[in-house]
């Protein structure tokens, strides 16, 4: 894939998620009026550790553009695996893929899992666009539920398939803000809602990485057997810091992470 196809796939993904995140759509026209450029810092995407679908088959067109695997993060409470993708031109964004170590679930949702991966047609799966192509299965709010029961991430995951999580503002890019503190405050001055489990920053200075998200938009999905209302996607805010040795951290601290998924969190 050359750089042209690269931007329109990210181009692609960006139309995915605002489609299901009115509220960053609405959050970046608020932060584009007060600033000529708007950068995205990363992209989030998240699957399920089996075979077809792993995070190697998420990334493979990552790395075929370009993309080359960074630091990997290990999050052992929410049975979460991640790996950071970095390309060679600084101003693509980088790609954080998440897995889910479905083994590590109860019996029935180890098998509700490999169920839903079973229906993915085989032609999509080879697809250059799989990893925002939504959801291959069927699936009943009580499905839904009992995935809930045991790992927020696996029932996200079974309701909206396979697409963008999250998008991030790069805030040492911003003009208009360049303090985390100030945009949280702006934002919700707008009344958008910030996840504040572990602290509405996440982070710190000294660790080369702020962080802040807004909490997911509720959506309504349609279910196999009814409609639901349930917490789609979110808006991330990022702050980097120069690293002793020069540039800015490119990293992700896996503690700040950890409560960073929580953004979409049934509450
Ligand atoms: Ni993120």
């Amino acid at each position: 894939m050359n750089t042209q196809q690269l931007k329109k796939m990210l181009e692609e993904m960006w139309i995915d998620y605002l489609a299901l995140n009115p509220d960053a759509q609405a959050i970046h026209q608020l932060i584009k009026k007060r600033n000529p450029h708007v950068v995205n810092d990363h992209i989030a995407l998240r699957t399920f550790n089996l075979g077809k679908v792993d995070l190697k088959q998420i990334s493979r067109p990552f790395i075929n553009a370009g993309y080359h695997a960074r630091g990997e993060y290990s999050f052992p409470k929410k049975h979460l695996y991640a790996q950071h993708f970095e390309h060679n031109d600084p101003n693509l964004p980088k790609i954080f893929i998440s897995q889910l170590l479905t083994e590590n679930l109860d019996q029935s949702n180890q098998e509700l899992i490999h169920n839903l991966i079973e229906q993915i047609p085989q032609e999509v799966l080879t697809t250059k666009h799989f990893s925002y192509s939504g959801r291959h299965w069927n699936l009943t709010y009580q499905q839904y539920q009992q995935l809930l029961k045991q790992s927020e991430y696996a029932a996200w995951l079974a309701a909206f398939g396979f697409r963008p999580n999250h998008f991030t503002i790069l805030i040492n890019a911003l003009h208009s803000h360049h303090r985390i503190e100030t945009l949280n405050q702006f934002l919700k001055q707008h009344g958008y809602a910030l996840n504040s489990a572990g602290g509405e920053i996440k982070g710190s200075a000294e660790k080369y990485l702020e962080q802040s998200s807004t909490l997911a938009n509720k959506v309504i999905l349609s279910f196999d057997d009814q409609e639901a209302e349930i917490p789609g996607c979110y808006y991330e805010f990022a702050k980097r810091y120069p690293l002793p040795e020069g540039g800015l951290y490119q990293g992700f601290i896996a503690a700040s992470a950890d409560k960073i998924f929580e953004s979409t969190d049934s509450r």
